[in-house]
């Protein structure tokens, strides 16, 4: 079975001193690790010096967002290869704080993420409903068309680099986690597009929002969750070092 994916977004929370600090203490619960993989996006500025301290580890440094061109003029954007060169190997693409605060579209995203994979970067690609679209019976169309013209021009052989997470925005940063049923039919409807336009079974999908060591067990017991994506719990080397432990612990 592979391993439990814990991803820490650290989002615009802390500076570089505050990240490497955060960093150093949460490194020895990283450490000898079973059932368990730890990734986390400090914010890009930060990922030099985070993945410095995971320099030897098992741990993966990534940033936030990332950019589909390797350079050229394109002001304020983070290319693909700037973040390799800073120890960087993973982006998330396509959170809802990019596609709702930053207008970010559909089609945005989904060159955003494959222009990364050509260039090396994993992707773990978000995406998620709205509670309006929930309540109105959109949210497997929703998914579907956020993830779509990204999984549909995946490239066979880059699809291990490819991870899905599904966080409704409504759960993101509310306290609110969606049910056990909820959560399991987005991710069977995920796990078969990525059947059908991967023909692949093994692409890892992880659930986020509102992740906390308190509803961890739940959100793992759920059928196909590979992983957690996690904000603000991931913020306290506390938390993080017990949702480390949960999922050692769990199965
Ligand atoms: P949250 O954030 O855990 O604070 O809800 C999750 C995310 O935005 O990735």
């Amino acid at each position: 079975m592979s391993p439990t994916l814990i991803v820490g977004n650290w989002k615009m929370n802390l500076g570089v001193r505050e990240s490497y600090d955060l960093a150093r203490q949460i490194a020895p619960a990283c450490e000898g690790l079973q059932k368990t993989s730890v990734w986390v996006a400090p914010s890009c500025l930060s990922v030099p010096a985070v993945a410095k301290v995971f320099r030897d580890s098992a741990v993966e440094v990534g940033s936030q967002n990332v950019h589909w061109e390797d350079r050229g003029a394109y002001t304020g954007e983070i290319s693909p290869t700037q973040l390799r060169e800073v120890g960087g190997s993973f982006a998330l693409v396509g959170h809802s704080e990019r596609r709702s605060v930053c207008d970010e579209s559909i089609e945005l995203c989904a060159r955003r993420a494959l222009g990364a994979i050509r260039a090396g970067i994993k992707v773990i690609f978000c995406i998620g409903e709205t509670r309006g679209q929930r309540e109105s019976g959109q949210t497997e169309q929703t998914l579907t068309a956020q993830l779509l013209p990204f999984l549909a021009n995946v490239q066979p052989s880059h699809q291990p680099a490819v991870i899905v997470a599904y966080e409704p925005v409504w759960a993101i940063g509310t306290g609110l986690v969606a049910s056990e049923v909820e959560i399991e039919e987005s991710h069977a409807l995920i796990a078969s597009l990525c059947q059908r336009y991967l023909g692949d079974s093994t692409t890892p999908i992880l659930y986020g929002g509102s992740v906390s060591p308190a509803n961890f067990e739940d959100i793992l017991r759920c059928r196909g969750v590979h992983g957690v994506l996690v904000g603000g719990a991931s913020l306290s080397a506390t938390k993080l070092t017990e949702l480390i432990a949960i999922s050692e612990g769990h199965g």
